[in-house]
């Protein structure tokens, strides 16, 4: 999907899924497409199995259908929010934060299809420094965020003193 490569080395790739989908073919997908979820680590993004600060780059991805039951081709390739969907999704920008390094950056992707996306970024105290709107009704949205450095707000506060 997003990942130019979803075997680069580089990347941890967190979901709760660990599945294959045979996904029912249309115009985009022929007979027989199976989509592939296979996280290198499987995990709820509200409780990730990483020490506090770990990583220089974080992506939160998360589903953006609201639904109790994964149903058709796009829920299945990009998963539901079903349940309490403003608790997981503050819980997982609140993972995301805590294990992102002090000035390391947060990419956050968004489709508004259902919920605005000013209702999501209620959802944490962060605030996104930079963003752009895409696809082909203009509802996805990529931001990016960078973690606050405590130690560099405290060299800042002793030199106003
Ligand atoms: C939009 S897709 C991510 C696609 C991914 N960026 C890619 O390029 O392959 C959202 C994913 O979040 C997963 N997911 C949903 N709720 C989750 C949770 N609480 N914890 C971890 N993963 C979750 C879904 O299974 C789904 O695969």
């Amino acid at each position: 999907m997003m990942w130019m490569d979803k075997e680069d080395p580089r990347v941890t790739f967190v979901d709760r899924r660990n599945e294959d989908y045979e996904i029912k073919p249309d115009r985009a997908y022929p007979s027989g497409t199976t989509i592939s979820v296979r996280p290198d680590v499987v995990a709820d993004f509200t409780a990730l199995p990483f020490p506090d600060s770990t990583f220089w780059h974080v992506v939160f991805d998360p589903p953006h259908i609201i639904r109790n039951a994964e149903l058709g081709t796009v829920t299945k390739k990009y998963g539901v929010l079903n349940g309490d969907w403003k608790a997981m999704i503050a819980g997982g920008f609140s993972e995301c934060f805590r294990v992102l390094k002090p000035n390391g950056t947060l990419i956050f992707k968004w489709c508004e299809t259902q919920i605005p996306l000013r209702d999501i970024l209620a959802l944490t105290p962060e605030k996104p420094l930079y963003g752009h709107k895409g696809g082909q009704k203009s509802v996805t949205h990529w931001m990016a965020f960078i973690k606050h450095n405590a130690s560099d707000q405290a060299t800042a506060s002793a030199r106003r003193c």
